[in-house]
């Protein structure tokens, strides 16, 4: 059976598509990205753009899923890797011993620092995040966590208590016992918190959700020495910062330090195949721990046959082409056109940040965030917002995008930006009014409010101009 979305659709169907989605999985979603143009169908998936299957336009994926396709979309050489391993394999027992399993296993220790040499398989970062921290416990005998202000690790269980955003948490407390958050980069704060009881510090080397921010050196070499004086598990969630999306293979060579634990999944999928892993210190702590208890985690999909020869397939492409060089260099040209497009707009922009092909603009005002989504894709720009910050958006284009992709990229940028002057016009002043403030940067009012306009603009398209 055909999927319409991989060939043209007029907008019938798409609306029909639209009406089946918000049948059966959410009408609110369909409204989430209805009101900022991104309710697009991707079509011919390739490197760093896709196309809407109704309109024909190509669009710069700049959200990339929020780290999953560092490899490009529809990379050529993994999907080979997938078409071949289907005819030989399919998921795996998760309890049976695999040739896939050892291989990937190998390969991703051999590519981490230091004595980051035991692997342990899981399904998702959120499973992964899960699996560190349960690691981490069970190795130290101790309860609490320290986590980081708009962390991000995953929507379940450990990874959801570990959360540094009150509003994904509130609606389920109460959550895990134990877990402190404390302001990122403030190591003063996490010594005041961290005591002997404390398992495990967790933290992005740049926050992703959080609003694209890097940890300082310092803290990072605070965090390191805490750790070691007071018997703590150092975790990174190199969920996102991994792969070469820094600028180096992971986010924390910027640091020259190892942590006791890391976690990642995400782009180790080749963008085709979910996989994630924890790799930890081969200590006798932490691999005593595991070998006592082999079964402390466990998934049905976690380390499948097929996912671990996609993922082995993806480490060596990353190695073989050392794509951390190429994004580095093409990082360094993309944060300098951006911070170009800042200097012109610092009535609105307060900062471009981030390293490598990480990077996001922060506006002043929270409202401008779902503004700038809206006019960047209607420059054929599909970007979001962080989750946990949303003034900040983020550009996270594939790792293998060309240097003249990135100019076209910046070039459409910066007609979104300069669109939205005009409606700074009226917006700016009414900012300054702390009631509409709070409702510009209220989501349900901006959804409403965008809705409407997108309605009206239908209707202007439909009835009078006959399009
Ligand atoms: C830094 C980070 N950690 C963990 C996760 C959770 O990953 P998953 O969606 O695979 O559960 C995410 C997902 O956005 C993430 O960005």
């Amino acid at each position: 059976m055909g999927y319409s979305g991989c060939r043209k659709m007029d907008v019938q169907e798409r609306d029909y598509v639209q009406h089946l989605f918000g049948r059966h999985i959410s009408r609110g979603q369909v409204r989430y990205l209805r009101c900022a143009h991104l309710d697009i169908y991707e079509r011919d998936r390739q490197g760093c753009t896709v196309t809407d299957a109704v309109s024909g336009k190509r669009f710069f994926d700049c959200f990339s899923s929020a780290g999953c396709f560092n490899v490009g979309r529809g990379n050529p050489k993994i999907r080979e890797t997938l078409e071949r391993a289907l005819d030989d394999w399919d998921m795996g027992s998760h309890r049976m011993l695999s040739e896939p399993k050892i291989r990937f296993a190998e390969k991703l220790a051999s590519l981490c620092p230091g004595d980051l040499k035991k692997v342990v398989l899981c399904a998702t970062g959120a499973d992964a995040c899960a699996a560190a921290i349960k690691l981490a416990k069970g190795a130290t005998g101790r309860n609490d966590v320290i986590t980081m202000d708009k962390a991000y690790h995953g929507h379940e269980g450990f990874s959801l208590s570990a959360n540094g955003k009150d509003y994904y948490k509130e609606l389920f407390l109460p959550l895990m016992p134990g877990f402190h958050v404390v302001p990122f980069n403030d190591l003063e704060a996490v010594r005041k918190v961290a005591s002997k009881d404390t398992a495990a510090i967790v933290l992005e080397p740049v926050q992703g959700e959080g609003g694209i921010h890097v940890a300082t050196r310092e803290f990072m070499n605070g965090l390191r020495k805490l750790c070691d004086e007071l018997g703590i598990m150092l975790i990174f969630d190199e969920v996102q910062t991994g792969f070469g999306r820094t600028g180096k293979l992971w986010g924390m060579e910027h640091y020259g330090l190892v942590p006791d634990i890391m976690f990642i999944a995400k782009s180790i999928s080749g963008g085709f195949y979910p996989n994630g892993a924890v790799v930890y210190r081969d200590t006798e702590r932490l691999t005593g721990y595991v070998e006592q208890n082999p079964l402390f985690h466990s998934s049905h999909s976690g380390g499948s046959d097929l996912g671990c020869i996609v993922s082995s397939a993806v480490l060596d492409y990353l190695a073989e082409n050392k794509v951390w060089d190429h994004a580095a260099e093409i990082g360094a040209r993309f944060k300098e056109g951006l911070m170009e497009i800042w200097r012109e707009n610092s009535h609105v922009v307060r900062e471009v940040r981030g390293l490598g092909l990480m990077i996001g603009i922060e506006y002043k005002y929270e409202f401008l965030g779902a503004l700038m989504a809206d006019c960047l894709a209607k420059q054929g720009v599909w970007a979001v917002y962080s989750g946990n910050a949303p003034q900040v958006m983020r550009f996270q284009i594939p790792v293998t995008a060309a240097m003249d992709e990135v100019e076209e990229l910046l070039a459409r940028i910066r007609a979104a930006v300069d669109s939205m002057k005009i409606y700074l016009v009226l917006l700016l002043p009414l900012a300054k009014v702390p009631l509409f403030r709070m409702a510009l940067d209220n989501l349900k009012v901006q959804i409403i409010a965008f809705n409407l306009v997108r309605d009206l603009e239908e209707f202007v398209f439909k009835y009078v101009l006959k399009r």
